[in-house]
């Protein structure tokens, strides 16, 4: 099972060192000390080291790693920084196709990116140029649980057209902002419940070529629909393989919670799917590796193409 990490050459991230449960990166010229629960060993450099490194630091709140709270807490600035900020991703391969992302600091200690989804955003790419090369159609890719964008980025460089959906707005303005900065135009936004918009897709066979899902582990839809990836992935799933074009197409799923492995995307994705044991998928881990090799794996994939 492959491990996949973003390249080298991405000169506007970088995992500095990670350890004691927090991981310290850099994000163009900001460089953020936040939480990692996954981070079970020792740092490589001192407090010291850290602490003169570091721009702003996360301090969990005293919800942290409650249900519902998670991930609360506050930014501690140990040295002058914008609230918001800017970084680039050159597709590898890809000409000049690059795009901005815009950065921020929430209150649920992300940033607006994941910077180990790059090779998600590779292969969508690749993908979806392919499907585009090979048809006289634009390819229709849809990203549910889409946040702020990336992956629509990447598939609308590719030449797609591209349907964004997250049920919360102000994610949604986010990525639009993201669009526009990268010079691109045209992806259709949806604030919906992503349960209900792939239901309302199969009834009307409405297809893609493309779909792309990074579920998290409890969420909601506008109107306060529930979702729970235990209880509702596998007919999401379903939902996805009614709607998969069934040739010429992509499927890209991401786990990163419940601690689901690959070899459990896989099963999901065949079983929901209905695919002959015969169908090759493609499934692995995606991971960040800092300046000392010490890899840290964040979350899994399960790809189909056919
Ligand atoms: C883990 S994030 C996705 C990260 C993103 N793919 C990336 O790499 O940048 C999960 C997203 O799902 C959205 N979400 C949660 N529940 C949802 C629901 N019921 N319908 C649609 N989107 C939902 C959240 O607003 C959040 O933006």
């Amino acid at each position: 099972m492959p491990t996949e990490f973003p390249s080298h050459q991405w000169k506007d991230y970088e995992l500095l060192d990670s350890g004691g449960g927090m991981k310290l990166e850099r994000f163009g010229g900001y460089t953020l000390a936040r939480p990692e629960p996954k981070a079970l060993w020792d740092k490589e450099m001192t407090d010291k080291e850290w602490d003169s490194l570091t721009h702003v630091r996360f301090t969990p709140g005293a919800g942290f790693g409650k249900a519902g709270k998670e991930d609360s807490g506050t930014w501690d600035r140990l040295k002058a920084m914008s609230d918001q900020w800017w970084i680039g991703y050159r597709l590898a391969n890809a000409g000049r196709a690059s795009f901005s992302m815009r950065l921020g600091l929430t209150s649920f200690k992300h940033v607006g990116v994941f910077p180990e989804q790059a090779p998600n955003w590779e292969y969508i790419f690749r993908e979806t140029s392919a499907i585009a090369a090979a048809s006289r159609e634009r390819p229709k890719v849809l990203n549910l649980f889409a946040y702020t964008g990336a992956a629509s980025l990447a598939a609308k460089s590719a030449g797609a057209d591209v349907t964004h959906l997250d049920s919360v707005r102000q994610v949604v303005t986010w990525a639009r902002e993201n669009q526009e900065r990268s010079g691109l135009d045209g992806i259709r936004w949806v604030v919906e419940d992503a349960m209900k918009f792939v239901r309302r897709e199969a009834r009307r066979g409405n297809v893609y070529q493309g779909i792309i899902l990074d579920p998290p582990a409890y969420g909601h839809g506008p109107d306060g629909e529930k979702w729970k990836l235990d209880e509702c992935l596998f007919e999401m799933m379903r939902n996805v393989g009614n709607i998969l074009a069934p040739e010429n197409s992509f499927m890209v799923l991401n786990l990163y919670s419940n601690g689901f492995s690959a070899a459990l995307g896989e099963t999901v994705t065949r079983q929901a799917l209905d695919l002959t044991a015969s169908t090759e998928l493609d499934s692995g881990e995606l991971a960040l590796e800092d300046r000392f090799g010490k890899v840290l794996p964040l979350s899994i994939f399960v790809r189909l193409r056919r």
